[in-house]
């Protein structure tokens, strides 16, 4: 058997980083052009192999844990921001231990408990601050406008640590811990993807800042400890202070701490990044925004024309609200690329989008291998309009994948289901913005409460348009995030 095609580049070590850096998406879809589903790029020395469409997605999130490792190529750029013994530090079966600890604080009676603070959190935001000052105009007519993505990463921080990460963090959300948030932020990037450690000053400051943040975490843990009354807190910490490994062992402050800071980062750039989008199109599309708002008034709006907060269950039965999240996901995925390392030899077929007698390929110990769901969530073989922002999509049983995706599904027997309104959750489904298999995202239900709850808050308040169109998307950060010019017109609601 052979090795995948390599895809054509001039310069031996950097390869394609450009074009893949650029846009991976337009990378992605030209390479499969030329070569197919399955084809192999140099990244900075690294062999990448891709397998794309639904069947790449399940050979690589379905593969199994011991031959594609995440943790083999994720670890070098999260353990010095997580810190030691957690998630890719940690063997993989302590993770899916330290998984389970999380979902059993992510729990419904919490979430219950969240939709207020949050409704809080956002109206408080809405009236404190010069950026985004709804309520403190004279001139009701007047037009404000302010930065999408500064805007939602502010609402995003302060929201969660409301919720998640606890009173304690929420109320040391100074600017000064949000320099320290920013320096360990700042080791999140491709760079520090490529090299674990330089000698360069964002690295130091990574660093300082882990061990400044890990800090403060023990000791709101010890502070608990000796002041019991607080493990009835709804939140992240409260949680982890209870359980135990399967051995019979309580997790240790360090443990607990670096935990948290995971959890921070993985749901900081996700959740701002898919509230800036949700919002910008919200913008640009008067219809689906009045939509949004009258679903938000025939459920909430009380008869002495004030809100009523919304019940977590009332959340989930919110379908414009629901396809204006899931189609802004299609579309802007925060992650486009999901990685493993090969630690053994495998093959894969040759043609994964339809069944074939191609043939297979021989992919070596060594190699990286990498799907995108961000690439069959657009292809225009599977969706109608693929690259149109379209939620009404999710409400036609028709338009949920093109004919041709049906046709390899029937001839294929995979199971991906075109039920009304959703897509299987397996990992051959075509759509995984939380991606699928063993290391699916355990913060799905989070993320929908947390910006279900900040985009109906807004909408109940004002009035949204957009001053240029939706912006470009920005593939230079880890996490895809939309490029400026990205500010929106608010104004307050009169009704
Ligand atoms: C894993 C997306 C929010 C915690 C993942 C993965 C994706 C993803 C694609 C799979 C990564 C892989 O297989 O390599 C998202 C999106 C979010 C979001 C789009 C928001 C819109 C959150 C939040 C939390 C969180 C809020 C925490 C509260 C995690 C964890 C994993 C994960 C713990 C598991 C990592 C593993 O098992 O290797 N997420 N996420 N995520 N996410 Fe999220």
């Amino acid at each position: 058997k052979s090795q995948p095609p390599v895809v054509f580049h001039f310069m031996p070590w950097i390869g394609s980083a450009a074009a893949y850096g650029q846009d991976p998406i337009k990378f992605f879809f030209d390479c499969r052009q030329k070569h197919g589903d399955v084809f192999t790029f140099i990244l900075l020395g690294r062999r990448v192999t891709v397998a794309l469409g639904p069947g790449g997605n399940n050979f690589i999130m379905g593969g199994k844990h011991t031959v594609f490792s995440a943790e083999d190529i994720y670890t070098h750029i999260t353990t010095p921001i997580f810190g030691k013994d957690v998630v890719y530090d940690c063997p993989n079966e302590v993770l899916m231990e330290q998984k389970k600890f999380v979902k059993f604080g992510l729990s419904t009676d919490n979430f219950r408990a969240y939709v207020g603070m949050i409704e809080e959190e956002v109206l408080g935001y809405m009236k404190s601050d010069s950026r985004f000052r709804i309520f403190q105009m004279n001139d009701i007519n007047e037009w404000g406008s302010f930065d999408a993505l500064k805007t939602m990463s502010e609402v995003t921080i302060l929201t969660a640590s409301r919720t998640l990460q606890g009173i304690e963090v929420r109320n040391h959300i100074t600017k000064d811990y949000a320099q320290v948030y920013s320096d360990l932020d700042g080791g999140f990037t491709p760079l520090h993807f490529m090299f674990t450690n330089l000698p360069l000053e964002s690295y130091r400051k990574r660093d300082a800042a882990h061990k400044k943040i890990s800090d403060f975490y023990i000791s709101i843990i010890r502070q608990r400890r000796e002041n019991p009354g607080q493990e009835e807190e709804h939140d992240m910490i409260a949680s982890l202070m209870n359980q135990k490994y399967r051995n019979g062992r309580a997790l240790k402050d360090h443990e607990i701490a670096h935990i948290m800071i995971a959890l921070l980062m993985a749901g900081q750039h996700t959740s701002s990044s898919t509230g800036s989008w949700s919002l910008l199109h919200i913008a640009d599309r008067p219809d689906v925004a009045d939509a949004l708002f009258e679903e938000q008034v025939k459920h909430f709006l009380q008869p002495d024309g004030t809100w009523r907060t919304m019940e977590y269950e009332e959340i989930k039965d919110l379908p414009i609200l629901d396809s204006v999240i899931r189609e802004t996901l299609r579309i802007h995925p925060p992650i486009h690329s999901i990685m493993r390392a090969v630690r053994e030899d495998i093959v894969v077929p040759r043609t994964l989008s339809a069944p074939s007698e191609d043939g297979q390929y021989i992919i070596p110990k060594g190699h990286v291998v990498m799907s995108s769901g961000a690439v069959s969530q657009v292809d225009p073989i599977l969706w109608k309009n693929a690259t149109e922002w379209d939620p009404s999509r999710w409400s036609d049983p028709e338009g949920v994948a093109a004919q041709a995706y049906k046709q390899y599904d029937d001839a294929n027997g995979a199971k991906v289901d075109f039920g009304f309104g959703l897509v299987s959750k397996g990992t051959d489904s075509p759509y995984q913005p939380f991606g699928a298999g063993r290391h699916r995202c355990i913060g799905e239900q989070f993320a929908y409460l947390q910006l279900g709850t900040v985009i109906t808050t807004v909408i109940r308040q004002c009035e949204l348009k957009l001053a240029s169109g939706v912006p470009a998307p920005n593939y230079q950060t880890m996490i895809t995030l939309p490029k400026k010019p990205r500010d929106i017109l608010y104004r307050r609601r009169q009704f």
